[in-house]
């Protein structure tokens, strides 16, 4: 038996930074919104983590409000089982949006919910410590420096966590996070958490580029195939079991969207990558997810996935990228037509 144990092999990976930090995360993560805990509970939740771990990723997201708490007992379960070390795998769990409780102090980024609600997750994920703890939603209603030292409280005095993080937080939010940080000696957020894919663009591309050139900050972003469009599944309706399917109440707007100009053009546009995507051998859903690891600002890509063979499929991404020249991208470009506007700088452009 050696001393050390180890369990993970890096396969054809790649890995980037977390933002500014010294923690590596695999380009690839998967996370466990609408699906663990939800639709999908048990064995399977285990094979779709075994299957993303098989193949170099090493890096999990959930949150308190997936399933309210049963996403983040689901993940746990299946982490106790495989029983990899600890130290050869990366989580992150998000507080704000509470598990569905009435009483008002069980959500929201007050001191007392950072601190307890992250207590309550790491419970049901059976963990000790997450690596990262994000704030799901920016807290209007908390003062923002009780919402920094919050976090710095659950990483610096209760390590529970080692870094912090946003979510669909606006530019200034995060600014103003990370000088009330500086200012009393509090740990500052390093990473935030948004959607990003090939139908939305503008925060991720625009309003968050001065955080990536003033502080390295990373991003784990989400919906990469925007729930499923961008493979295609929904070309000609709403297939059963998909997604728009199980969670119909929920994608309502969504689902009816499909039926508008817009909606049409856009799946137009996906059958048109389509093209682009079997003309490299590939799928939509790789050229999707290639297309978002292209930007370097991205430190990971969180998959979603209900089943063990969307994940098998989804890892082929990485093998497209760098069939992706700038030939390619420009070709993208013209069909999704929707690249956002940069600031003017007036000619002062860096
Ligand atoms: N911070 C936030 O506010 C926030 C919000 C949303 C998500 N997230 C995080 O981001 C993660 C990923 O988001 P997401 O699940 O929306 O990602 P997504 O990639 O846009 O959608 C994933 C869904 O698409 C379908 N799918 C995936 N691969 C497929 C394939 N190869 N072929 C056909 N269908 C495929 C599956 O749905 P079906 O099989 O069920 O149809 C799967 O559950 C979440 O799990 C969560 O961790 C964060």
């Amino acid at each position: 038996m050696p001393v050390v144990r180890s369990a993970y092999d890096p396969k054809d990976m790649q890995f980037r930074h977390l933002g500014p930090t010294g923690l590596k995360v695999s380009v690839l993560s998967l996370g466990g919104w609408l699906t663990y805990g939800s639709t999908q509970k048990g064995e399977v939740v285990k094979k779709c983590m075994e299957t993303a771990w098989n193949h170099g990723i090493n890096t999990f997201d959930t949150a308190e409000a997936y399933a309210s708490g049963e996403s983040e007992v689901e993940m746990g379960r299946a982490l106790k089982e495989l029983d990899w070390p600890r130290d050869e795998y990366v989580l992150t769990t998000k507080i704000f949006f509470g598990t569905g409780r009435k009483e008002p102090n069980t959500r929201g980024l007050s001191r007392k919910h950072i601190v307890e609600g992250l207590k309550s997750s790491l419970q049901r994920l059976q963990q000790p410590y997450v690596d990262v703890v994000f704030a799901h939603r920016p807290d209007y209603a908390t003062p923002m420096r009780e919402i920094v030292e919050g976090f710095t409280q659950v990483i610096r005095n209760l390590n529970l966590a080692y870094y912090w993080g946003t979510s669909e937080w606006s530019a200034t939010q995060i600014m103003e996070a990370t000088q009330i940080a500086e200012r009393y000696n509090l740990i500052a957020p390093v990473v935030e958490q948004p959607q990003y894919n090939a139908f939305t663009r503008e925060r991720f591309e625009v309003e968050y580029a001065p955080l990536y050139d003033q502080f390295k900050y990373g991003t784990t972003t989400w919906s990469p195939l925007a729930s499923g469009l961008l493979t295609g599944k929904y070309n000609n309706g709403i297939p059963e079991g998909s997604r728009f399917a199980h969670h119909g109440d929920f994608f309502e707007n969504t689902i009816k969207s499909l039926q508008t100009e817009e909606g049409k053009a856009k799946i137009e546009k996906v059958k048109k990558l389509t093209a682009i995507a079997e003309r490299l051998g590939s799928n939509t859903a790789s050229l999707a997810l290639a297309w978002t690891l292209k930007n370097p600002n991205v430190s990971t890509v969180i998959l979603g996935a209900s089943k063990v063979e969307q994940i098998e499929d989804n890892v082929k991404a990485l093998k497209l990228i760098e069939k992706l020249t700038p030939d390619v991208m420009e070709e993208i470009e013209k069909i999704l037509d929707n690249k956002p506007a940069p600031p003017n700088k007036f000619g002062r452009e860096r």
